[in-house]
């Protein structure tokens, strides 16, 4: 059968974590950052034979899911054209010590994610993987029938899109945690109860329940 090719705009630290578990599932993988696809030949040769780069637009027209890791600030730069009709995987968090302060989702009280799918018209948002450190990803990846597997939040308003992203959640190893549509997604942004922690899903949807107030630290 022939694999989904995933994507990834934002080949930083998170975007190389999920590649690496997309390439060990065998599929393709598409790199690309801001620099230009030159700049990462050595994570593709890392990666070896499925793996390859493009410019970000190159990377969003070949991708069955493309996964968004990206500081915020650059979300305004996304291919938007070529991203119309794709399942985006977004992982990213806003954080203005780093990003800079951002009016627009400061002032806004909407979740993150629901900024991104704005600015990506067309394009089916997926929230998944902005809860975890980059450096668990590969740590903590574990086969479908393993016990003790840590639960990755989905949330997402297009649900064959959002079905996609739980399969490839499940497929590289962790346990998809439906949490709704992307007006949820605050409840895993930074500082709510289930961010950068190590939980099951059945914890995890716990402290997702219990966050009851507003998250964006
Ligand atoms: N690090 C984590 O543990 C973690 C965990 C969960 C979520 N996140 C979120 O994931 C996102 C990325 O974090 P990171 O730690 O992986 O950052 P990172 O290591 O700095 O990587 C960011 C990547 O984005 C690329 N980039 C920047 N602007 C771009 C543009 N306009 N077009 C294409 N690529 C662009 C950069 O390319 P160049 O180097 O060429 O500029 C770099 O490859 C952030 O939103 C972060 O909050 C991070």
């Amino acid at each position: 059968m022939t694999k989904s090719t995933i994507s990834v705009i934002g080949a930083g630290r998170i975007g190389q974590a999920i590649a690496g578990l997309a390439v060990r599932q065998g599929h393709p993988v598409v790199l690309s950052n801001s620099r230009g696809p030159e700049t990462l030949q050595a994570v593709v040769d890392e990666l070896g034979p499925l793996a390859s780069s493009d410019t970000a637009a190159g990377a969003a027209a070949q991708g069955d899911i493309v996964v968004i890791a990206v500081t915020f600030d650059a979300i305004e730069s996304l291919p938007v054209a070529d991203l119309t009709g794709k399942v985006v995987l977004d992982a990213t968090n806003y954080y203005a010590p780093r990003d800079g302060v951002i009016p627009a989702v400061e002032g806004d009280r909407v979740p993150t994610s629901v900024h991104v799918q704005r600015a990506l018209l067309g394009a089916h948002v997926v929230k998944a993987f902005n809860h975890i450190v980059w450096s668990d990803i590969p740590a903590d990846a574990r086969p479908s029938d393993a016990l003790g597997r840590r639960g990755i939040a989905v949330a997402g308003d297009d649900l064959p899109s959002k079905q996609r992203v739980t399969e490839f959640v499940d497929e590289i190893g962790f346990d998809p945690v439906d949490i709704g549509a992307l007006d949820e997604s605050w409840r895993i942004q930074r500082g709510s109860p289930g961010w950068i922690t190590n939980y099951s899903a059945e914890q995890l949807l716990e402290k997702i329940t219990e966050a009851n107030s507003w998250h964006n630290a």
